[in-house]
This record gives structure tokens, C-alpha cells and sequence, in this order.
């Protein structure tokens, strides 16, 4: 027998690292999430844990973060500018992904 198989697994092995790369570029980066949050969320909603209060209307993000109903397709959907009541942010698609990532992060 050829002393191939070293070589096979190798190659198997780049292949598997090769096919296994995530789809986006980038991993979503729940801290970058918070910050978005901090800065554009929070004059209405209960965005991070220090702030003290937010408006009634809108829900705190602990209690969005555990509603089953959101997925991160879900949180696309609210802030690709058709939730009724809230501001349309033209958020990057990357911004939304940080943005799912610091929610899931509030989960409980
Ligand atoms: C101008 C006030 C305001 C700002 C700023 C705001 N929101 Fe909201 N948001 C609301 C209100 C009000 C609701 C509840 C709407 C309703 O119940 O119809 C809401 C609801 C939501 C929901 C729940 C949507 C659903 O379908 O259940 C999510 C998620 C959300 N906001 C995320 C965010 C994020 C993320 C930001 C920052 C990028 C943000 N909001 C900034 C007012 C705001």
C-alpha cells in the first residue's frame, strides 16, 4: 500500500476548514451591538443594563431579547424601517447583525 493517506486526510482537512468558513465575512460582534445600542436606541427603549429608565412605549430590550417571536430575522424586519413607530436607522446589515448578537446576550 502508498503511504497516501496522510496526504488524503490533509487534504480532506483543508477542505473542511475551506467549506466550514462562516457566510458573512465578519462574526457578529455583540459588543459593537451595545454601543449601537447606547447611542441609538436607548432614548426609547431600556437598551443596557446601567440605564435607569427609558420610555414607556417602547419595550426594554431584556424583555425583547426574550421573546421567542424574534429571531435575528425578525430583528432585520422591525428595523429595516417597517415598525410602525419607530425611526427608520438605515442600519448596515452588519449593525443589525451586532445589534441580534447583544440581544441574545440579555437573554435569560
Ligand atoms: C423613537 C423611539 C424609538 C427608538 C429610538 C427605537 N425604538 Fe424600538 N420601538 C419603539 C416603540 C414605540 C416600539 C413598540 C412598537 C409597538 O409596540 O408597536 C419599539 C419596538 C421595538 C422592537 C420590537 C419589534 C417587534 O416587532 O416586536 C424592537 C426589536 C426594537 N424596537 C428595536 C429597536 C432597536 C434595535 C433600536 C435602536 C437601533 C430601537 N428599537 C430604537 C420605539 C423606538
Amino acid at each position: 500500500m502508498k503511504p497516501t493517506g496522510p496526504l488524503i486526510q490533509g487534504a480532506a482537512l483543508i477542505f473542511l476548514l475551506a467549506v466550514a468558513q462562516p457566510q458573512s465575512a465578519r462574526a457578529a460582534d455583540a459588543a459593537n451591538g451595545e454601543r449601537i445600542a447606547s447611542r441609538w436606541c436607548h432614548s426609547c427603549h431600556l437598551a443596557t443594563g446601567r440605564q435607569q429608565n427609558g420610555s414607556d412605549l417602547a419595550p426594554p430590550f431584556s424583555s425583547i431579547a426574550n421573546d421567542a417571536t424574534l429571531t435575528p430575522e425578525g430583528l432585520h424586519a422591525a428595523l429595516s424601517g417597517r415598525h410602525p413607530r419607530m425611526p427608520d436607522f438605515s442600519l448596515a446589515r452588519e449593525q443589525i447583525d451586532d445589534l441580534s448578537a447583544y440581544l441574545r446576550t440579555l437573554r435569560k
